[in-house]
């Protein structure tokens, strides 16, 4: 694969899940972060979320990109490096790259190897013109991103999928700031969020008849038991996920079906029934809330863009307040 180098940093060591999982199971209420979700088989269930009817964010993000990409590819402008932040299968890049400049760069940014380099391969092979530099990296960690082939492009962070919303507003503010680094002065970001609505229609969206979003999150059981040799049961918990209207989030839990013990290395975790683990929080934004977290950061909210039924939206910022000038900010 010409112009691709792959540069493989930090990846999730042992160690980091170890004393991570040691820590949570030590609190109480007991929480994992999400980002442990994402293993080769953690990420394949989550694809497959995506293709499940009821969770519309992947179609609704997708119907955006692929009406509005031209748009955004139009203010993105020549000479840009896309980042894309936590890109895994990078399903609904494309849309995107197939309208940007022929000296656009894209630095795809994923946790997990295999996912990241299948996902370059498969769009340098769509792409073979465009250079492609793979990080594998968490991307909350990432310090600073040197680009030495592209020190003169204008780098633009690329954020779909509303990942943000799986951090808390305080953290997402963080992220953004941290995101406005990366980007630089003359940054931009294009990011996914998805919007608020019906509880129904939430509930139904993390709780899919297929059973695929019950066995994401049952799978991290699974990782904790065959790669930290914990003794658990999987089946001794059940999947939980609803809307709690008041923060505007939807909460995963994994609760304990029984009394029971999950013992890792020397120590015993004692679980009542009904007992839980938050897996993952997903913050629903209106558009005034998240322009708001967004300026917070220090980004300057330059256009949006929404499916006809306001389910989702993609936000284009910049770091500057003026450019681009004399636009309507919204297009549906
Ligand atoms: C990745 N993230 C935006 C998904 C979400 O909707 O919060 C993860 C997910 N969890 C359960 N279903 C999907």
């Amino acid at each position: 694969m010409r112009n691709e180098s792959p540069v493989l940093q930090a990846c999730q060591d042992e160690d980091d899940f170890r004393t991570t999982i040691r820590n949570c199971l030590r609190r109480k209420p007991r929480s994992i972060p999400p980002k442990y979700f994402y293993d080769a088989r953690g990420s394949e269930l989550f694809d497959l979320i995506c293709t499940t009817p009821e969770y519309y964010p992947t179609r609704a993000e997708t119907g955006i990109l692929d009406q509005f990409g031209a748009h955004m590819a139009k203010l993105i402008g020549t000479s840009c490096a896309l980042i894309e932040l936590g890109s895994g299968s990078a399903t609904k890049t494309p849309l995107l790259l197939r309208h940007l400049a022929e000296d656009a760069a894209y630095v795809p940014i994923d946790i997990c190897e295999p996912h990241l380099l299948q996902s370059t391969r498969r769009l340098k092979t769509m792409f073979p013109a465009m250079h492609m530099q793979p990080l594998c990296a968490d991307y909350t960690r990432l310090p600073h991103l040197v680009l030495e082939d592209h020190k003169n492009l204008r780098r633009v962070i690329f954020f779909p999928g509303s990942t943000i919303g799986n951090y808390a507003p305080d953290e997402a503010v963080q992220l953004l700031r941290h995101a406005a680094q990366l980007a630089g002065r003359n940054g931009a970001l294009l990011i996914g969020v998805d919007c608020k609505k019906s509880p129904a229609m939430l509930n139904a969206a993390y709780n899919d008849a297929s059973g695929y979003t019950a066995a994401f999150n049952l799978n991290l059981l699974v990782r904790i038991k065959s790669e930290l040799g914990a003794q658990l049961d999987p089946g001794g918990f059940a999947h939980y996920a609803y809307y709690n209207t008041s923060p505007g989030r939807i909460e995963l839990h994994l609760v304990s079906r029984q009394r029971q013990i999950i013992r890792l290395d020397d120590e015993s975790f004692h679980f009542d029934k009904g007992e839980s683990i938050h897996t993952e929080n997903s913050y629903k934004y209106s558009t005034r809330e998240f322009e708001l977290l967004a300026r917070k950061a220090g980004w300057y909210p330059k256009m949006l863009w929404a499916d006809r039924k306001g389910l989702f939206n993609v936000h284009y910022l910049s770091q500057s307040p003026t450019e681009p000038r004399n636009l309507p900010r919204h297009a549906y």
